[in-house]
């Protein structure tokens, strides 16, 4: 994450596909078929999934740049890395454990796990901590929906994410760059809240193996560091967790990591954002603009709990 050149798109994609595209989902989007638009394996669960508040209709980022401008160092840290080293990852069959402070204790198949949650899309601004941004149309559900149906016990304070650990499969794991398997976590009321989803496609898809398949955490007034990919494990907790960019550089990052103008990284400010395919930069927003979130932290120091 501590690149300090990032590639404009049109560097990744030939421009005349870059601005093609652009255009294209632009005005499909402006016309309500956003999700609908990408051809090809359609998994039934993200079919025709409704729009629902929370969204904005700000630009949808290409999905080449969605899918091809990735962090995900399991697959290498260079942002082009994911797509091409991850093409093989096996998302089928999948499991997630759920343990903890929890009452559904066990290990679940993916399909089970989730059937019958309501799966939505939610066009979010994506804020990563390195200072650009995208806007992605997400197909998942609220997190709030898996909770209630797993019933954390009365000392479930948090909730932790583990992504996948398999040296085989993810390069990235055999270098010793974060302390692996990586783990991310939210305060119950952060986690409860709706805006907050695990996402199963974008662009109507499913997931492409760099965007996290086959299920991935998503918090739109977050930094994007907080979106653990790729989850085989959600544990509920009484104490804050340790978290891997934390345990990694714990000068930098912290566990709430909100999105937040007025408070910098300690080597470069978060006042503005490159929105990937625009030439100049934008203001950061305070929650990246999700202000509805303001409440869960009233009374605290967001300088001290960044
Ligand atoms: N999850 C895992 N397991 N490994 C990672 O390296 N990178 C994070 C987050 N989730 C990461 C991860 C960071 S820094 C960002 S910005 C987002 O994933 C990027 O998500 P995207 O590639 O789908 O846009």
């Amino acid at each position: 994450m501590s690149e300090t050149r990032h590639p404009h798109p049109s560097e990744v994609t030939p421009e005349s596909i870059y601005v093609n595209r652009r255009t294209f989902i632009k005005r499909a989007s402006l016309a309500g078929i956003g999700g609908s638009l990408v051809a090809g394996g359609v998994w039934a669960r993200q079919k025709n999934a409704p729009r629902v508040e929370g969204t904005f209709d700000d630009d949808l980022t290409p999905w080449e740049t969605v899918t091809g401008y990735n962090n995900f160092y399991e697959f290498g840290t260079g942002k082009s890395d994911p797509k091409k080293n991850a093409q093989d990852f096996r998302t089928d069959p999948w499991a997630v454990e759920v343990t903890g402070e929890v009452r559904e204790k066990r290990t679940f198949p993916l399909e089970e796990l989730i059937d019958g949650l309501t799966i939505e899309e939610r066009i979010y601004r994506m804020r990563c901590v390195e200072g650009w941004s995208m806007v992605i149309p997400w197909n998942g559900f609220m997190l709030k929906d898996l909770i209630e149906r797993l019933g954390p016990t009365e000392d479930a304070n948090y909730i932790e994410f583990t992504t996948l650990l398999d040296r085989q499969q993810m390069p990235g794991q055999n270098s010793p760059i974060l302390p692996w398997p990586y783990v991310e976590a939210l305060r119950m009321d952060e986690a409860m809240h709706p805006l907050t989803i695990l996402a199963t496609g974008v662009y109507g898809k499913d997931l492409p193996p760099q965007n996290g398949a086959p299920i991935r955490l998503v918090v739109p007034w977050k930094y994007g560091f907080k979106g653990a990919k790729s989850i085989v494990k959600i544990r509920f907790t009484k104490r804050q967790p340790r978290t891997t960019w934390n345990e990694a550089i714990p000068r930098e990052y912290g566990f709430y990591a909100n999105v937040n103008p007025d408070v910098d990284h300690p080597r470069w400010s978060q006042a503005t954002e490159r929105r990937l395919g625009e030439f100049f930069r934008r203001d950061t927003l305070m929650f990246n603009g999700y202000g509805e979130v303001a409440s869960l932290y009233e009374g605290m120091d967001l300088r001290k709990y960044y």
